[in-house]
């Protein structure tokens, strides 16, 4: 177990309050036992999400103070584009103002085309997994969504290399059963968070693309974690290891069309995102009519000219190898204390956090009692650790039964923040959640006191079952 020392030092602290146990019995009880009802005051390490949570570089903030707020045209969106280009190669841009901002600007484009050009009766998206909110947008437009991650990616005890990969036989399948012309896009989301923030293999984005000309079905590449998973891809697939980051990344966008991002995970901003197109114009200014009214103008697209400037830096830094080796080595060595101290976790340890397979530790708790969810309270309860829950509480309900949808897995995600939290943090998190689970037999299930209509993870309030 190697603690990889981190690749900066410190100029600047943020205190954060230390809490005892009855402050945090408290706080989790006003929150209606949900944390994210907590407000992070209460909180000692937030592992909620890793997602505009990484700290900036000084380069960064330097580059804050070189905003050009030109609303039309600003120097900054400038900088941004060739710094896409350099990366990607994508000749056109749309900056919005997180991920979902791209997706409400492209999906509508895409369906639209989709109608007008291959004379769709559906629309359906087929991707490794869609995250929530790249779901919603496709369904809120009308469009179905399919999953085909591998299915190695459900069990969490065996180690594969690329638990993020699509299985090729069953997006194959996927588009001969709804028909190529109903197929909208085929969307490869790298890393692939939903199994845990695993990587996919170049040999499958290449084989994926592949399959997408064939059908004549655009590409686009899901890109909130994209330098993790070229990092991976140096490190674990034959003919990569002395290829350059860049180089990696260049070819891991040679298989797609286009890309949406939030720019909030690896390009190390707290808020930015955008939508990028390879060579399709006619897309493109279609992008640019909606981004108008939804996320502003086309240079800005929501962002402030100095967010663009950081985002042009941090793409820079979110690529260094040395970054990387640190990055992804400080989530392993997160991950190995837990599993040495009896923890099941999602093997091997992913990109950007640690997945607790809670369905292990509370075998005792059914999924309608939210097991996972309540492991997040007791770790919460124990140190003021927040993790978030990735399980039966998030999927939620059938609309059509109304009853609980069962989850294949029941997990406790440990997102670790960039650049944010030293290794002796981590120690912390692995010493009390080993402690946690060492008495899990008491921890209990909960229920709903209020149950949201729709996405009610985010605002239920619970009540623990006596
Ligand atoms: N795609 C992926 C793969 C994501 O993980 C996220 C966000 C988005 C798109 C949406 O981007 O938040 O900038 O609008 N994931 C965060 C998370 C929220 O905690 O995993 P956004």
């Amino acid at each position: 177990m190697k603690r990889i020392p981190e690749p900066f030092r410190i100029k600047m602290v943020e205190p954060i309050k230390m809490t005892n146990f009855a402050d945090r019995e408290k706080a989790l009880a006003e929150a209606g036992y949900n944390p994210f009802l907590l407000p992070g005051d209460d909180v000692y390490i937030d592992l909620l999400t890793d997602s505009g949570t990484g700290a900036m570089s000084d380069y960064q903030w330097a580059g804050m103070m070189m905003g050009d707020e030109s609303y039309a045209g600003s120097r900054n969106f400038y900088n941004l584009k060739d710094a896409v280009h350099h990366f990607f190669r994508y000749e056109y841009l749309v900056p919005t103002h997180q991920g979902r901002g791209a997706e409400q600007i492209l999906f509508p484009a895409l369906i639209r085309r989709a109608k007008d050009v291959r004379n769709a009766d559906k629309h359906v998206f087929i991707s490794n997994y869609h995250f929530d909110t790249t779901a919603a947008h496709v369904e809120l437009n009308g469009g179905e969504v399919i999953n085909v991650v591998d299915e190695r990616a459900y069990d969490t005890t065996t180690y594969y290399d690329w638990k993020g990969d699509f299985d090729l036989e069953k997006l194959e399948t996927a588009i001969k059963e709804n028909g190529a012309k109903n197929i909208t896009g085929i969307i490869t989301t790298v890393t692939c968070n939903s199994s845990g923030g695993q990587p996919v293999s170049m040999a499958n984005m290449r084989a994926v693309y592949e399959i997408g000309q064939k059908y004549d079905i655009p590409v686009v590449i899901d890109s909130a974690r994209y330098c993790e998973n070229a990092y991976f891809i140096k490190q674990r697939e034959e003919g990569y290891r002395d290829k350059s980051i860049t180089d990696i990344i260049r070819e891991m966008y040679s298989y797609g069309d286009m890309l949406t991002m939030s720019a909030k995970k690896d390009p190390l901003v707290n808020i930015g995102g955008m939508c990028a197109i390879r060579e399709k114009k006619e897309l493109f200014q279609a992008v640019q009519t909606l981004c108008v009214p939804m996320e502003g103008f086309v240079t800005y697209g929501g962002l402030a000219g100095r967010d663009m400037e950081a985002l042009a830096r941090g793409l820079h830094e979110g690529a260094d190898e040395s970054f990387l080796h640190y990055r992804i080595g400080q989530v392993k060595y997160l991950g190995d204390r837990l599993a040495e101290g009896g923890v099941p976790i999602q093997h091997p340890t992913g990109g950007h956090a640690v997945f607790v397979d809670a369905k292990k530790i509370v075998p005792h708790i059914p999924g309608d009692q939210f097991p996972a969810q309540a492991l997040c309270n007791a770790l919460y309860l124990e140190s003021g650790v927040r993790p978030v829950e990735i399980g039966s509480f998030l999927l939620g309900r059938d609309p059509a039964t109304g009853l609980q949808k069962e989850s294949p897995l029941e997990l406790m995600r440990l997102a670790i923040p960039r650049r944010v939290y030293t290794n002796d943090h981590m120690d912390y998190i692995a010493d009390a959640l080993i402690n946690v689970t060492k008495n899990a037999k008491d921890i209990k299930g909960f229920d709903f006191e209020y149950e949201p209509p729709v996405l009610r993870h985010f605002t239920a309030r619970l009540k623990p079952i006596k």
